[in-house]
């Protein structure tokens, strides 16, 4: 998951510009950055690890360059290995977001030649492999199509040639978008960063390499080399609200924002959800699909319409999906949730399922996203930019289409308007009455512990999960989610004296085993603390929500994202760039 951006045109301060244009891909890594410009006729680079911050480039104005924000997957977080890469004559240089899973023999191959290696990256065997190319002969393009044809795995590849003023883009499943300008051109990860110079776009499809030059950009089939047409797109929307509005950072903007999200849902969604439920109930077999907190919500999504619509449907994790894909058919739905529209396993799943013929539903927060642009019907999360690595808003989004989806389906809209307008009502009103204080308070009570249980049933055992997510990749606690019944199945060997647990207690069919459940781990010593809209003498801490119904899952997920924020910020850590993490995970 890596940010790439670069320019070609007329020259220019082209190091700042495209320092400018990683700052706004960082959410996609941070691990170190670099940025290459011309310098007469070989590159210029400046790399360094750890996020930009307030760095600045003094490379030469330059009618060309590139950049790159690295998520480290082959080769430790060092200089030598952010990118870009420099091949042994200083004219060539590549970026790159994936994994080359065949680089070791590559790069033996390429150092039984004799090339020289700089760094421990899988990216480096592209550059020594397109100058091979170039010497014998090639043009750039046809050596970067030749090269990126050796690559297995899913791949997105720039390589800059700074005597020919010409970028060369190829990639597979990993995202790249040209942007087109007046004597100026632009490649990037996702449209952010190109948005400020131009809106027209041609979004890059698999088996496709794009030539960009100040003046034209071609299109050619990476087998071939047969020229393809532009498919030219304007990007139509805004990006959004972009800026942290006053609060501290993105985790708590976007957590505050979260009733309006809910309530756009409950008074704007009826046409989506009825098309989705349509959907749902034209197909033979279901399948949500998601990665990490989404796949929360897909499993959320069984038990809504299980319970709501009497429909079953299939929640399957995207990195599992594939080997359960035999139950798809041409009346399969195949329904990805994404935030972000790139989660390379989601992706994966969706090429699988149209392979099979099944039809593909998405829930993606970003539009233009590769889920947003295959989706046969494509649902927007409308929750605005989601900065924070951490998804929260994206998160409640889906919680709230998915509730309206499962009673559209049964004939009972109203009630799920009713319920949601609730929620949104109670999220605005934790934050305002105090709730953040309270939990604040909370986790200053178990700051020090190591570990923390979350156990939930029903509807909420998925929330349980959730919230283990989220307090453990931002405050690095080891939590874990448990179904509460599996306490006596082993779980409970974990609790010592003092050991916390959280407890999601709503007011239905599971409280009173949910209850026990908390007496059993009190009864080891655990330290209760209890997500309840009533308490309970069993909670030793209790942390007060609203009484929603089936959108308890919703106002469940907010004291569960705060403790995880109080925990991280009580330790010194960022909530919104957590150390190993990026925010899109476009590699497998
Ligand atoms: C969420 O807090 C995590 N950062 C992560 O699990 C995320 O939900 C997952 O990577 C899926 O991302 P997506 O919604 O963009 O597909």
């Amino acid at each position: 998951m890596c940010g790439i951006f670069g320019y070609v045109g007329q020259p220019t301060e082209v190091g700042p510009m495209v320092l400018g244009a990683l700052k706004q891909l960082e959410y996609r890594g941070y691990d170190s950055w670099g940025v290459a410009t011309r310098d007469g006729g070989r590159v210029a680079v400046e790399k360094q690890t750890g996020k930009i911050g307030t760095a600045t480039v003094t490379l030469p104005t330059s009618p060309i360059g590139f950049g790159h924000t690295r998520w480290a997957t082959h080769g430790g977080v060092t200089d030598a290995n952010a990118h870009p890469h420099l091949d042994e004559s200083g004219r060539l240089a590549v970026i790159h977001n994936g994994i080359i899973e065949n680089f070791r023999e590559l790069r033996d191959e390429l150092v039984a030649r004799g090339h020289q290696f700089r760094s421990d990256t899988d990216t480096e065997v592209v550059v020594h492999l397109v100058e091979e190319g170039i010497a014998g002969g090639q043009s750039l393009v046809d050596a970067t199509r030749k090269t990126f044809a050796r690559l297995h795995g899913l791949n997105a590849i720039i390589v800059m040639d700074v005597t020919q003023n010409e970028l060369v883009a190829v990639k597979t499943i990993s995202p790249l978008i040209v942007g087109l300008g007046r004597g100026a051109n632009y490649v990037a990860s996702d449209t952010t960063a190109l948005v400020e110079y131009t809106r027209d776009v041609v979004y890059l499809e698999d088996n496709q390499v794009a030539v960009l030059r100040p003046d034209e950009v071609i299109l050619l089939d990476l087998h071939t080399g047969a020229p393809l047409p532009l498919r030219r797109e304007r990007v139509d929307w805004d990006a959004g609200d972009m800026g942290l509005g006053g609060y501290p950072d993105f985790m708590s903007k976007e957590m505050a924002e979260q009733g309006r999200v809910v309530r756009q849902v409950a008074t704007g969604y009826t046409e989506y959800a009825r098309a989705l439920s349509d959907t749902i109930w034209e197909s033979y077999g279901t399948f949500l699909v998601g990665c990490g907190t989404a796949s929360y919500a897909a499993l959320t999504g069984s038990y809504l319409f299980s319970r709501i619509a009497r429909r079953h449907v299939n929640a399957v994790l995207g990195s599992e999906f594939k080997y359960q894909e035999h139950f798809l058919t041409n009346r399969s739905l195949a329904l990805a949730l994404s935030q972000s529209g790139e989660t390379a396993d989601i992706i994966e799943a969706m090429v699988t399922s149209r392979a099979r013929g099944a039809k593909i539903g998405a829930l993606v927060n970003v539009r233009g996203s590769t889920l947003d642009r295959m989706a046969d019907l494509s649902i927007p999360l409308g929750a605005g930019p989601e900065q924070c690595v951490l998804s929260t808003k994206a998160y409640i989004a889906k919680l709230a289409i998915l509730t309206l989806t499962a009673h559209t389906l049964a004939g009972t809209p109203e009630i799920a308007r009713d319920i949601l307008l609730r929620a949104a009502d109670a999220l605005d009103r934790f934050l305002a009455e105090g709730g953040s204080a309270r939990v604040r308070a909370v986790a200053e009570q178990i700051a020090g512990a190591d570990h923390l249980y979350v156990i939930g049933r029903g509807l909420n055992y998925p929330t349980a999960l959730e919230a283990a997510l989220k307090i453990k990749e931002v405050s690095y606690v080891h939590a874990e989610g448990f179904a509460a019944g599996e306490l006596k199945h082993g779980v409970i060997a974990l609790l010592t004296a003092g050991t916390p647990c959280l407890v999601f207690a709503p007011i239905d069919e599971t409280r009173a085993d949910i209850l026990s459940g908390a007496m059993e781990m009190k009864s080891r010593g655990g330290l209760i603390i209890g997500i309840s809209p009533l308490h309970d003498p069993v909670f030793d801490l209790h942390l007060p929500v609203a009484d929603v119904g089936d959108a308890s899952p919703i106002v469940n997920a907010l004291p569960a994202q705060l403790l995880g924020y109080h925990l991280a910020k009580l330790r010194g850590y960022d909530p919104d760039k957590p150390r190993n993490l990026a925010k899109s995970v476009t590699v497998k």
